[in-house]
């Protein structure tokens, strides 16, 4: 059954936007996962799948899938089907090298990826896109190039297994049946079809679409879910399946490929994705304009981490003392103005940014229940979760900037050599 939705991107202001570019939530509050479930047409990745993720796997769950950060999918039901009769598939992700350090929120596609690469013992393809942020950030190709093999490093630094991971960067890599299938796609998608699926509008300026290479930009990131685009490694592999872990800001690009693919003769990819790592606050802009009315009655969870706010966002650079200042001053608190009101009703949860950063990284099911509840219920205060919080991300940033430290640049060469992979299904 095909349930993807054609061209419904809703680009109307009143409504929530999520596309690869921006992700607003309507009125400022949160992101309506069920309604953006609908408005892309993905289906939502119940209980069964992951039970059946466990068996497959023999292995526990990960904690993203536990904790229902990965909510929503295409077709991953199918590689499962396919994978418990005996055929495997490939694993696909990526990167757009824009700025210098990842923050938190980038790391958790990555993160999910290695998990997916070692429980099913799959080859993977990292594409770093600096040929897009070259285009769309205003950087130059020199530094998008280097922006590409700085972030590389903290892309292996999660733990990629180098037997099974091909990075590449397009600058370098795009050409031969790479260049080929990226014609092939491009000659499939219409402008119309374009503006609908990525929420370009007549109103936007011709330089966004016109510009050739900027379609090319678009069609880029789906030739990597053909196999035939890496002869190298999928030599006679036609029909191997391709499953894309991402936040699912990057759904229009692969509802893109999957309207396509069947024309070309190619098998859809599959998808899961994720919900939005969110900012520590909403925007310092809106903080600003709308001062302390804003504050008392801003809805906490907003949108998702990104890179341009430095005080909204945590980096896998950042300090210790960073991360506790930030965390102090900025993270959004459920929790009410005073000692006796707090004890009384409790900290309001669904928008308290601490515990939902805990949700994402204490691994400890126990711990994390149990702070839901003394926290929910008065007990704990605000100052212990965002002390307990610090610990928890400063550990895990301890430990990404010393594996990090050990990235050499000839690992990064050799990730990124173009090579084949013998061993990439044991
Ligand atoms: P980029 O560099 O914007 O983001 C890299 C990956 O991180 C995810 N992400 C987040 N996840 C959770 N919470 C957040 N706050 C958050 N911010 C970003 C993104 O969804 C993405 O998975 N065009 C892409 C590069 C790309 C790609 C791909 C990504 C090319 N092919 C295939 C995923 C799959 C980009 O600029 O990603
Ligand atoms: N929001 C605070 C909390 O949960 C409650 C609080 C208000 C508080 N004023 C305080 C706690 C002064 C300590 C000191 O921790």
């Amino acid at each position: 059954m095909d349930v993807d939705k054609k061209d419904s991107i809703a680009s109307d202001s009143s409504e929530q936007v999520v596309n690869p570019w921006e992700v607003a939530a309507k009125d400022g509050g949160k992101i309506d996962y069920d309604k953006l479930i609908d408005q892309f047409g993905c289906q939502r990745l119940d209980d069964s799948l992951i039970d059946r993720v466990q068996r497959l796997t023999s292995r526990q769950p990960h904690v993203f899938l536990r904790r229902g950060v990965f909510f929503a999918h295409r077709d991953f039901n199918e590689v499962l089907d396919a994978y418990e009769r005996g055929d495997k598939f490939y694993l696909y992700t990526g990167r757009g090298p824009s700025s210098e350090a990842l923050h938190l929120g980038h790391l958790i596609p990555f993160m999910f990826t290695k998990y997916l690469q070692e429980a099913f013992k799959v080859p993977l393809v990292i594409q770093l896109t600096d040929d897009e942020k070259c285009m769309w950030k205003n950087l130059s190709v020199e530094e998008s190039q280097r922006l590409a093999r700085e972030n590389a490093k903290d892309i292996i630094a999660c733990g990629f297994d180098v037997t099974k991971t091909f990075i590449f960067s397009d600058f370098d890599y795009v050409g031969g049946a790479f260049y080929k299938n990226m014609v092939k796609v491009a000659k499939c998608v219409t402008l119309n079809k374009a503006m609908g699926i990525f929420g370009f509008s007549g109103e936007d300026h011709i330089g966004k679409l016109s510009f050739p290479p900027v379609q090319a930009c678009l069609s880029v990131p789906a030739v990597p879910s053909f196999p035939s685009s890496f002869p190298h490694l999928f030599p006679g592999k036609d029909k191997l399946r391709c499953l894309i872990p991402c936040a699912i800001d990057q759904d229009p690009y692969f509802r893109m490929t999957r309207d396509v693919a069947p024309r070309l003769g190619y098998s859809k990819p599959a998808l899961i994705e994720s919900s939005f790592f969110p900012a520590l606050q909403a925007s310092l802009h809106a903080f600003k304009l709308l001062s302390i009315l804003f504050i008392l009655f801003s809805q906490g969870e907003n949108g998702k981490m990104s890179a341009s706010d430095p005080n909204s966002a945590i980096y896998v650079t950042d300090t210790a003392k960073e991360i506790k200042n930030k965390i102090n001053r900025y993270a959004f608190s459920g929790g009410q103005d005073s000692i006796e009101k707090h004890r009384e009703i409790g900290a309001n949860l669904e928008v308290d940014i601490p515990v939902k950063y805990l949700s994402f990284f204490l691994d400890d099911d126990t711990e994390l229940e149990h702070i839901k509840k003394e926290y929910g219920e008065g007990r704990m205060l605000t100052g212990e979760v965002k002390k307990r919080l610090t610990e928890v991300l400063t550990e895990m940033v301890e430990r990404h900037r010393m594996a990090r430290a050990a990235v050499t640049d000839e690992m990064v060469d050799a990730f990124m050599a173009v090579r084949p992979l013998p061993s990439m299904f044991e």
